[in-house]
């Protein structure tokens, strides 16, 4: 629970306070980023651990006016939507593009309907906003670092396509 408060001062010169409650999880939200900061560089990457333990890497998308986010890798095989070394996604018309195959997946929804991984949907990770920050509030996921991964066990970054 995140809880805000703000102070304003109404016509009569008496001061009234407003609390803003916004429940973000059951557990410890951990503040990513913010959402201007997503839109100015097109995607966000971060590392996390999922309940099974395993090294996830996770990117941060517009969607909207908010973000969404979705587990950095393809549903046809076992490739990174982003380009690796720091080099975010490729997005196109609302639409995240695989570089390897070009399947396009839609930033809000992470449902594809083209290319070899259409009738899919990318795995999601649950984010909430709040107040123009970006929190992780999936209880499935811990926060490890912004970023990709730090070994080679990540999925690949092949691409066949040109930009
Ligand atoms: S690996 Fe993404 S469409 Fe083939």
């Amino acid at each position: 629970m995140i809880a805000e408060a703000q102070i304003v001062i109404s016509p009569f010169g008496t001061p009234l306070t407003f609390f803003t409650l916004t429940r973000v999880c059951e557990g410890v939200a951990t503040r990513l980023t913010s959402v201007d900061t997503v839109h100015a560089e097109g995607s966000w990457l971060f590392t996390a651990t999922d309940d099974r333990g395993e090294t996830v890497e996770v990117t941060l998308v517009p969607c909207g006016d908010g973000v969404e986010a979705w587990v950095n890798r393809c549903t046809h095989e076992d490739q990174r939507l982003d380009r690796g070394e720091g080099i975010g996604a490729v997005l196109r018309d609302g639409g995240i593009v695989c570089p390897k195959h070009g399947s396009v997946f839609d930033a809000c929804d992470g449902g594809c309907e083209n290319g070899p991984a259409a009738g899919s949907t990318l795995l999601s990770v649950q984010v909430s906003v709040n107040r123009g920050d970006v929190f992780l509030t999936d209880d499935d996921y811990e926060f490890d670092h912004q970023g990709g991964r730090d070994d080679d066990e990540g999925p690949s970054s092949t691409s066949h396509l040109r930009f």
